[in-house]
């Protein structure tokens, strides 16, 4: 997505922030959300865009679960930990510094599977249940933006199936996977359209509503 908004030109700045590098931003660490959050503050230009790519499905240790057997208190509280609560900490510092005039965007990654309604096959509890967190966090807190940002838009955004490390171990034949370069235009074409009405929703890679 960085690549993709330095080449479109139409920001001033392009800022990636990630728990490696100068700008350092830990999701399980309020301190480097808010420090991040108060150096773009100072920078004093509207902030059009703030696009949370973050997420956890497994690791080393965790992997998701296939039944409720395999239910394990650390691994649901890791996955709220970086699904929710992490994306929660970002709205509560950066959605302040949104532009008040014209539109601005705050959009989080979330999941399909995060879908209570859409839910058909079960299992990965961890991994739904925290991003159906994460879904009530974003409309939630769109409710409270619309209150001072009348044109601002804040949402939930299913990218699809895109080929990373979260999800090669569970690429399926007939999936349709597709490349992060691939992945990162259809989110700017859905970015692109969002009007304030968009506000609070949940949305896939076609700008398509997801049941809640
Ligand atoms: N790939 C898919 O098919 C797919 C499908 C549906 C939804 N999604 C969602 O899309 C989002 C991006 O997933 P992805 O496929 O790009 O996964 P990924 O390649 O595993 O990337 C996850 C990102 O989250 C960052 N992250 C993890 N824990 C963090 C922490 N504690 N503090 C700060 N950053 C942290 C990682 O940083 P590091 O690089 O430092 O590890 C990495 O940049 C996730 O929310 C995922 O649930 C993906």
């Amino acid at each position: 997505m960085v690549e993709l908004l330095e080449g479109e030109g139409g920001f001033e700045a392009v800022i990636g922030l990630a728990r490696t590098g100068a700008a350092r931003l830990e999701l399980t660490d309020e301190t480097s959300i808010a420090q991040a959050a108060g150096q773009i503050a100072n920078r004093n230009r509207p902030l059009r865009l703030v696009l949370d790519t973050t997420g956890f499905l497994h690791d080393d240790e965790f992997k998701p679960e296939k039944s409720l057997s395999q239910l394990d208190p650390r691994h649901l509280a890791h996955s709220f930990a970086i699904n929710a609560i992490g994306p929660a900490l970002l709205m509560k510092h950066f959605l302040p510094l949104l532009a008040r005039e014209g539109k601005a965007v705050f959009a989080t990654l979330s999941a399909r599977v995060g879908s209570i309604g859409d839910n058909r096959l079960g299992g990965w509890h961890g991994y739904r249940a925290s991003k159906a967190a994460l879904n009530q966090l974003v409309r939630t807190a769109a409710v409270e933006l619309r209150r001072s940002h009348r044109q601002a838009v804040c949402i939930a955004l299913h990218p699809g199936t895109v080929d990373t490390r979260l999800s090669r171990p569970f690429a399926k034949d007939g999936l349709d996977v597709r490349s992060p370069t691939t992945a990162a235009s259809e989110i700017w074409t859905v970015l692109q359209a969002l009007g304030p009405d968009d506000s609070g929703s949940f949305l896939d890679q076609h700008g398509r509503a997801v049941p809640w």
